[in-house]
């Protein structure tokens, strides 16, 4: 088994490489002038297992292209299977038609990954797992909640509550509440679908003098977390942390949760950010050894 490290996920190429002791491939990249990207792989590709590891956060379309292309080149330079590693997998929440006319962006994704040549996926925390059983190639979605979870308990938050701020994140809070014993629960969450404004209402739990953490999959915006810990706020709570597993924080929004009374912004390698202060490496290497089990 080989690695390739992607341009969008040097880091963590290097860290599943020297974890798994496999020999890493970085890959060349370029983007011409008009905006296009250029990708070439420079190593022995020939017969053997490649695993690609490229995030695709922003910018989303030129990194899912250079994706597509190192399967391409993989495929032609002679790989055997080819298994991209893709922790942020974008365009995952148009999982559906929301209002007539759009599209099902995430099985376009699906796709144009399997038309390039990729066998399996394997990414992290993607929006909805159940999409996953549409794509055409082999899928594994692998959680990093525990993770930060663990981190959280080894930075004295043990005992804290577990919040997520819509429901469809409850899973993500019972989880982390598993690991920190502290109860969890779930705001109400509503996002107008044409000016994206969201608004946040409790659910029957007491988060007076208590510490809460909000667990998400993505932040993006912020606005979510603002909306969140400005409710927490009101509610009394006595300190609030937000942890997310794919901290894409577009423009200022670390700035604006920071400014809503939030102690700490903590994230993963997903995507590199200064508050990636958890790496994914060891959960993709455990699924990546199981492939080579069999
Ligand atoms: C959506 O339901 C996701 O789980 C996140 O809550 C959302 O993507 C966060 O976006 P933003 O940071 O822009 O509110």
């Amino acid at each position: 088994m080989k690695i390739i490290a992607g341009p969008a996920s040097r880091e963590l190429s290097h860290r599943i490489a020297e974890i798994l002791k496999a020999d890493l491939i970085e890959a060349a990249h370029k983007i011409f002038p008009d905006g296009e990207s250029y990708i070439r792989l420079d190593g022995d590709i020939r017969g053997e297992n490649i695993v690609i590891v490229q995030t695709i956060s922003p910018p989303q379309d030129s990194r899912l292209m250079q994706l597509a292309f190192m399967a391409d080149a993989a495929k032609r330079a002679g790989a055997n299977r080819i298994i991209a590693v893709v922790p942020y997998l974008a365009y995952a929440r148009q999982d559906r038609v929301f209002l007539p006319g759009e599209p099902v962006s995430i099985e376009v994704i699906a796709k144009m990954l399997w038309a390039a040549g990729i066998d399996c996926l394997v990414t992290v925390n993607i929006h909805q797992a159940k999409v996953l059983e549409r794509f055409p190639m082999m899928t594994r979605n692998l959680s990093a909640i525990p993770l930060l979870a663990e981190y959280l308990k080894r930075r004295g938050l043990e005992g804290a509550f577990a919040l997520a701020p819509d429901k469809g994140a409850i899973h993500i809070a019972e989880e982390a509440a598993r690991i920190l014993g502290g109860g969890y629960g779930y705001l109400e969450k509503q996002r107008d679908r044409y000016t994206g404004q969201i608004t946040v209402t409790e659910k029957a739990f007491n988060v007076k003098d208590k510490r809460v953490i909000i667990f998400d999959d993505i932040i993006s915006t912020g606005g979510t977390m603002v909306a969140a810990a400005k409710l927490l706020r009101s509610h009394g709570a006595s300190s609030i942390y937000v942890a997310c597993v794919h901290p894409l924080l577009v423009g200022d929004a670390e700035k604006r949760i920071m400014e809503a009374g939030v102690e700490e912004v903590i994230g993963t390698d997903s995507v590199p950010s200064h508050v990636s202060k958890v790496s994914i490496a060891s959960i993709i290497c455990n699924e990546l050894k199981e492939f080579q089990r069999g």
